[in-house]
C-alpha cells in the first residue's frame, strides 16, 4: 500500500470537511469584538481538522453518507481546540498551530474563558441533538476523560520516575478517548450493528495511541516551522514522555543521573538541547518510537479488516500509517 498524503486521503471528504468548518465558524461566532478576535484566532488557526475527518471516514466506512454527523464533528473539533488553548496555558506554550498562543497573546484569564466558552457552545449545539442520540454520552465521557486525563498529567509533571504503563493510561485518557469518540461517533450514527461499531472503535483506540507517541516523538524531532509548535516544550516543563520514558530506561546510570538534572531545570542552553539529541541518536529512540506507533497502527488497520473494503475503509487505513509517518 503505497503511503498516501494527508491531502490525498481527505480530498474525497473535502466537502463534508467545508460545511464542518462553516459550522465551526457560524457556531462560536460571538457579538462582542474583542472576545470574537480571540476566539477566530484559535477556531480558524488552522490544525489538521483530524477529529471530524474521522467521525466523517468512521462514518462512511459504516455505510453512511448524510449529514447528520457534522454538528457532532464540529463539537468534537470544539472540545479539542478547547483543550489545546487550556493545554497551552498549563504547558506555557508560546507557538501553536504556526501562531502565538492565545494566552501569550491576551494572557492567561482570555485563555480560560475562550475555553470556557467553546464548550458552552458545544453544549448548546447539542441541545438541538434528540435527546436519545447516542452521540451525546460518547462526548460527554470523552470530555471527561479528557479533562481527566490532563489533570492526571499535569499532576505527575515533576514525575522523573512515571512509568511506562501508567504513562500510555494517562494517553489513553488525555488524547486516546476523545479520538476514539471520533470513531465511534461516525459509525453509531451509521449503524446500529456492534461488530462495526466495535470495529471502528478499536481502530481509534489504537490510532489515538500511536497519534500521541508521535507527537511527543515531533516535540523533540520535528522542524518547529512545520509543527507549528515550540521544540522541546514536554521536557522544559518536566513531562517525561514517550521517548524521554524510553531513553531512562535505555541509557547508562551517569546519563541518567544527567537526565534528571536537565528534566528538573529551565533550560535554553544550545549545549543541553545537543546532548538531548545525542541521546536520542545513541539509543535510537525515534526508531524505537516510530516503531512502536506503527504497531499500533497495524493493529488498528487489522480491526477494520471486519468491515466492507470501501473507499472510507481504505482511507482510514492510510491516515493510520499517515500518522505515523507525520512531520505536523
Ligand atoms: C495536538 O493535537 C494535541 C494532542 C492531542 C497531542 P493535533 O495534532 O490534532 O492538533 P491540531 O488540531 O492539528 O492543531
Ligand atoms: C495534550 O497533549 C493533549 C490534550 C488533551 C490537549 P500535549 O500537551 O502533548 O499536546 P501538544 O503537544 O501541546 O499539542
Ligand atoms: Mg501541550
Ligand atoms: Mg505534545
Amino acid at each position: 500500500m503505497p503511503n498516501l498524503t494527508f491531502d490525498q486521503i481527505t480530498q474525497p471528504i473535502s466537502a463534508d470537511l467545508d460545511d464542518i468548518e462553516r459550522i465551526l465558524i457560524e457556531e462560536t461566532a460571538i457579538q462582542y469584538d474583542f472576545v470574537d478576535q480571540a476566539v477566530r484566532h484559535v477556531v480558524e488557526g488552522g490544525g489538521k481538522r483530524l477529529r471530524p475527518i474521522l467521525v466523517i471516514l468512521s462514518g462512511q466506512a459504516c455505510g453512511y453518507s448524510g449529514d447528520d454527523s457534522y454538528i457532532p464533528a464540529a463539537c468534537v473539533e470544539l472540545i479539542h481546540v478547547a483543550s489545546l488553548v487550556h493545554d497551552d496555558v498549563l504547558d506555557e506554550a508560546p507557538i501553536r498551530r504556526g501562531r502565538t498562543t492565545l494566552h501569550s497573546k491576551w494572557g492567561n484569564k482570555v485563555a480560560v474563558l475562550v475555553g470556557d466558552y467553546l464548550h458552552a457552545r458545544v453544549l448548546n449545539m447539542l441541545v438541538s441533538r434528540k435527546a436519545d442520540d447516542p452521540a451525546l454520552a460518547i462526548l460527554s465521557e470523552a470530555a471527561q476523560a479528557m479533562c481527566e486525563g490532563e489533570v492526571i498529567h499535569a499532576y505527575k509533571s515533576g514525575d522523573f520516575e512515571i512509568l511506562l504503563p501508567d504513562y500510555l493510561d494517562i494517553v489513553s485518557l488525555k488524547t486516546g478517548r476523545l479520538i476514539l469518540a471520533s470513531c465511534r461517533i461516525g459509525a453509531v450514527i451509521a449503524t446500529d450493528q456492534s461488530d462495526k461499531i466495535q470495529a471502528v472503535a478499536s481502530y481509534g483506540d489504537a490510532i489515538g495511541t500511536a497519534f500521541q507517541i508521535i507527537d511527543d516523538l515531533l516535540d523533540f524531532t520535528a522542524e518547529q516551522e512545520k509543527l507549528g509548535k515550540r521544540s522541546f516544550n514536554d521536557l522544559r516543563e518536566g513531562k517525561l514522555t514517550f521517548p524521554m520514558i524510553y531513553a531512562r530506561q535505555q541509557c547508562t546510570a551517569k546519563e541518567r543521573e544527567k537526565l534528571e538534572v536537565v528534566f528538573n531545570t529551565e533550560f535554553e542552553e544550545e549545549e543541553t538541547i545537543h546532548w538531548i539529541r545525542q541521546l536520542i541518536d545513541r539509543y535510537q529512540v525515534e526508531d524505537h518510537c516510530l516503531q512502536v506507533a506503527q504497531d499500533y497502527a497495524n493493529q488498528a488497520k487489522l480491526a477494520l479488516r471486519s468491515l466492507p473494503e470501501t473507499p472510507a475503509r481504505t482511507a482510514l487505513e492510510h491516515l493510520a500509517d499517515y500518522l505515523v509517518s507525520r512531520d505536523r
